[in-house]
């Protein structure tokens, strides 16, 4: 069996401990990357941002001119794009064909196409190959829409987050505002409504909660909180 320390605070890598993975899905914008970070530092593990991944395709597109709304089009430009996420120093940094596209990505014109591109099957089978082959190892902490359906079922934790729609969108413009980027309150709340739509009912791989994932309403908690109740839940968890 495992072994864990899950006193207070304590759960953490034990030297020569098989590494596990950890799956955070949830819709956007409730803190899922700041808790998978948190986790994957604790632990001295990889945390992988999935949702970075279809950015940057989606950036790809954008750059060139693509229409969005053409699947053929997009479908026979898949073999020339390369996603690749790499760690440099405390920052994960996302490449798209070698060029770092980290804070591109984040730009509204890219959420506002992102979860229309992330519909398109061959996409999301070029993508999740890619994330699987990351995970092979164990160690990693991913979060994104179907981690812990699709990509890892088979992982040893999964959560799924949620909160608050007002709290989220307050979440996501204070990200925004930090990293210079104008946005209203309603902007946001429509980008977040909008995704939300078409991540949770298109026909491949949909948002939803995993079976064996626990939900997770952060609306009230700290960032600290958040990760002292997610490395306890783990605890508990890989105990059970
Ligand atoms: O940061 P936020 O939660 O707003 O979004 P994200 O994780 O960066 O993901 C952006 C978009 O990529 C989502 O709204 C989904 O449309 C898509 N996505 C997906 O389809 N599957 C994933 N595993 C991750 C993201």
């Amino acid at each position: 069996m495992m072994i864990i320390r899950s006193g207070k605070n304590s759960f953490a890598a034990m030297p020569g401990e098989k590494k596990i993975n950890i799956a955070i899905d949830g819709y956007s914008a409730c803190g899922k990357s700041t808790l998978a970070r948190g986790l994957a530092d604790a632990l001295g593990y990889l945390y992988i941002d999935s949702g970075a991944m279809y950015r940057a395709v989606t950036w790809y597109f954008i750059e060139k001119g693509t229409d969005i709304g053409d699947p053929a089009g997009i479908r026979a430009e898949l073999d020339r794009i390369d996603v690749r996420l790499e760690r440099r120093g405390n920052e994960l940094i996302t490449l798209l064909n070698g060029r770092d596209v980290s804070e591109e990505i984040r730009r509204m014109d890219v959420s506002e196409k992102v979860s229309e591109i992330s519909t398109l099957p061959e996409l999301r089978a070029k993508l999740v190959r890619l994330q699987r082959a990351m995970a092979e190892k164990g160690g990693v902490v991913m979060d994104g829409r179907d981690i812990g359906t699709v990509v890892m079922p088979g992982a040893d934790i999964k959560i799924f987050m949620t909160a608050d729609f007002e709290v989220r969108v307050q979440r996501r413009m204070a990200e925004l505002k930090g990293k210079g980027i104008e946005a209203t309150f309603e902007e946001v709340a429509e980008n977040l409504r909008h995704r939300d739509h078409i991540d949770s009912s298109r026909k491949v791989s949909p948002l939803k909660k995993a079976e064996d994932a626990v939900l997770f309403n952060n609306s009230e908690l700290t960032r600290g909180q958040q990760l002292t109740w997610a490395r306890n839940w783990a605890g508990v968890r890989l105990t059970m």
